[in-house]
């Protein structure tokens, strides 16, 4: 075919784009158990830091890291009565999937929606932490609209089912040095023995209204607002009002409160 011929740059150019499309598919195939994996790896690290189970800010190799976080006993909740699900694998479920797939995602009615989730899954994993044959901590998936963005989260609370015993936002686009402010150690350290629940039984934990001074009555259930932030604060009061409350894990928290849970059978605990 001549040079000068037309089809011979048609031919060329699709020769190209077949062979570039292929090299990125193949890439997206082989890269996937990496990005699987390196995934796995973050949300294990991230759920790590709240057990107690290893120092704040310690870091672990990631096989230790991915040792301890598989040992840690891991159950699907039905949120809805609150009942653990043995039918479901906690491994594989994805939550976020979950909540916009017929099969399992539940709508919020819009009068209890603080979260602004619209709908949410039916299923949700959580971790229960041992000491020995004694329960620990629970650590709860949390999420809900942000000024800007979706914020995802986890909450643990101790054996008690009210006391906090840490908290972290993992995943967020707020606005930096303002909403984001809501992922500083700092900020997220001073939860810790604040009781999210009042005598009632109610959700009431808050973040503000201003600063709160350590030994004041509002110190038991209110950490101090975020300057420059009370969009991104009252969000994050109002989507823990949500997970606690009657739509959410209040269900499951009385019935470990009634019910103390038992330590599966397979699952070891330990400090290493
Ligand atoms: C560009 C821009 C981005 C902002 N991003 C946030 C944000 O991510 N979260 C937030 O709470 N407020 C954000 N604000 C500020 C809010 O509009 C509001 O002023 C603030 O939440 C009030 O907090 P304060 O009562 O501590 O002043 C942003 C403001 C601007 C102009």
């Amino acid at each position: 075919m001549d040079n000068n011929d037309p089809r011979k740059a048609v031919i060329v150019v699709a020769l190209v784009a077949v062979v570039c499309s292929s090299l990125v598919s193949a890439a997206v195939v082989l890269l996937r158990p990496m990005h699987l994996n390196n995934q796995l790896l973050e949300r294990s690290r991230n759920i790590m830091q709240l057990t107690g189970l290893i120092e704040p800010g310690q870091t672990r190799e990631d096989a230790n890291m991915l040792a301890l976080f598989k040992n840690l006993d891991v159950r699907m909740v039905d949120i809805d009565n609150g009942a653990f699900d043995e039918s479901i694998d906690p491994n594989t479920f994805d939550q976020r999937r979950a909540a916009g797939d017929p099969r399992f995602g539940v709508a919020v009615p819009a009068d209890q929606d603080l979260a602004k989730l619209g709908t949410r899954s039916r299923f949700a994993p959580v971790y229960l932490v041992w000491d020995g044959s004694e329960l620990r901590r629970i650590i709860l998936p949390i999420r809900g609209a942000g000024m800007w963005s979706m914020l995802y989260g986890y909450l643990a609370l101790e054996a008690d089912m009210n006391t906090v015993a840490a908290a972290s936002f993992y995943e967020q686009t707020e606005t930096p040095g303002l909403g984001d402010q809501i992922t500083r150690s700092d900020w997220l350290a001073k939860w810790r023995g604040r009781k999210v629940f009042d005598d009632l039984g109610d959700p009431v934990f808050a973040v503000g209204p201003g600063r709160i001074a350590p030994d004041s009555p509002a110190a038991l259930h209110r950490v101090d607002a975020l300057t420059g932030a009370t969009i991104t604060g009252d969000a994050v009061t109002s989507l823990l009002h949500y997970w606690l409350g009657p739509h959410g894990f209040q269900p499951l928290l009385n019935q470990l409160r009634e019910q103390p849970p038992t330590q599966a059978a397979t699952v070891t605990t330990g400090n290493s």
